[in-house]
């Protein structure tokens, strides 16, 4: 059994998280999506909300779960019997921290990391200009699943 984690803060999770899940589910025997637990870092979904998001959008496949985490990554790996982490690279730019990140996990206990070059369609996309664009009214259908688009247009009308 092949278990592998695509890792992330899915705030909000995008198509191009999609594109990496659904692409991972189709190489490895079950895809773990884990959502970081992150208290310091401010967010425009909670960890519940996210995770509701994520456990919608990737129903259709039957080897994908979705959890949260907190704490160091490895250690999430280590008590879920996962051996690699999936990242999605979308540019020159994602390499040299994702690199940074790949190589300390190794270091500190053997995890893998397996890199996917990003679908070009998707390689300008980030949770992070999702929301700015969203918050100031702009279009993101086609970025982000209907049911995001939903909940962000909902979370921001809120706001
Ligand atoms: O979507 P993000 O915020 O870019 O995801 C970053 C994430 C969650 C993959 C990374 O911050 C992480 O693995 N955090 C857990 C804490 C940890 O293990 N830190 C050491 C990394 S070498």
């Amino acid at each position: 059994m092949q278990r592998v984690v695509c890792p992330g803060s899915f705030d909000p999770a995008t198509n191009g998280h999609l594109d990496i899940i659904s692409r991972a589910a189709g190489l490895h025997d079950e895809v773990v999506v884990a959502v970081l637990v992150n208290i310091t870092k401010k967010t425009l979904f909670t960890v519940d909300e996210r995770v509701d998001m994520l456990r919608e959008v990737t129903e259709g496949y039957g080897n994908v779960r979705v959890e949260r985490f907190h704490g160091l990554l490895v250690d999430f790996c280590a008590a879920n019997g996962i051996t690699a982490v999936v990242k999605g690279l979308r540019a020159v730019s994602d390499f040299e921290y994702e690199m940074q990140m790949a190589q300390m996990n190794y270091r500190l206990a053997k995890v893998e990391t397996l890199f996917m070059t990003t679908n070009p369609q998707f390689s300008f996309l980030s949770s992070s200009l999702v929301k700015e664009i969203a918050q100031y009214g702009g279009d993101v259908s086609g970025l982000v699943p209907e049911l995001v688009l939903g909940r962000l247009r909902a979370r921001l009308t809120q706001e």
